[in-house]
């Protein structure tokens, strides 16, 4: 397992993880337009040259990172692949001089909240009816 940076050649791969894992869907140039806006901020872990995970992150204008997407494949879970990739994106945010990352998470996801506490991510608000379908968000926010 490796990680890397994101390649447009990515998309189709990190298309079908988002629908079984994200349970979005999402037009090719939302990928690009990401891309575009934080190349050190959009990481893919790999295995044998296949993607098999992913964390997609921008900077916002108050110049600190936001974590859009973030899913490893179903089969591929605790298994620290998750846990690698976020040791690579906050070293992408040390880089960068950011000290503080927020996220969007599900109310009923508990194990990526779980995931995220131990990441020092604090919960801040709740966010009513933020996703499509209804179900009401949390805002996370670690500040290092
Ligand atoms: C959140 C997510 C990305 C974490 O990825 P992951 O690769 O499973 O993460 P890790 O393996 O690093 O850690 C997950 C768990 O596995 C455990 N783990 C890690 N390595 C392990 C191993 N070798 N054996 C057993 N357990 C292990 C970790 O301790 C952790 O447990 P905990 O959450 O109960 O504390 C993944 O669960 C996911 O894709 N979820 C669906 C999409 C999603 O909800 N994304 C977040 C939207 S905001």
């Amino acid at each position: 397992m490796r990680i890397r940076p994101f390649v447009p050649n990515d998309i189709p791969a990190i298309a079908t993880i988002v629908r079984d894992a994200l349970r979005e869907n999402y037009p090719t140039s939302l990928y690009l337009d990401i891309h575009r806006w934080w190349r050190d901020g959009f990481l893919i872990a790999e295995v044998n040259g296949h993607p098999i995970g992913f964390l997609a992150a921008v900077i916002s204008s108050d110049g600190q990172a936001r974590i859009l997407m973030f899913a490893v494949s179903s089969g591929w879970r605790r298994q620290g692949i998750g846990r690698q990739m976020m040791d690579a994106f906050i070293q992408s945010c040390v880089m960068r001089g950011i000290r503080r990352i927020e996220l969007e998470v599900r109310v009923s996801n508990e194990e990526a909240i779980r995931f995220y506490k131990r990441y020092g991510f604090e919960l801040t608000t709740v966010l009513p009816k933020f996703y499509t379908d209804g179900e009401d968000g949390y805002k996370m926010l670690k500040q290092f």
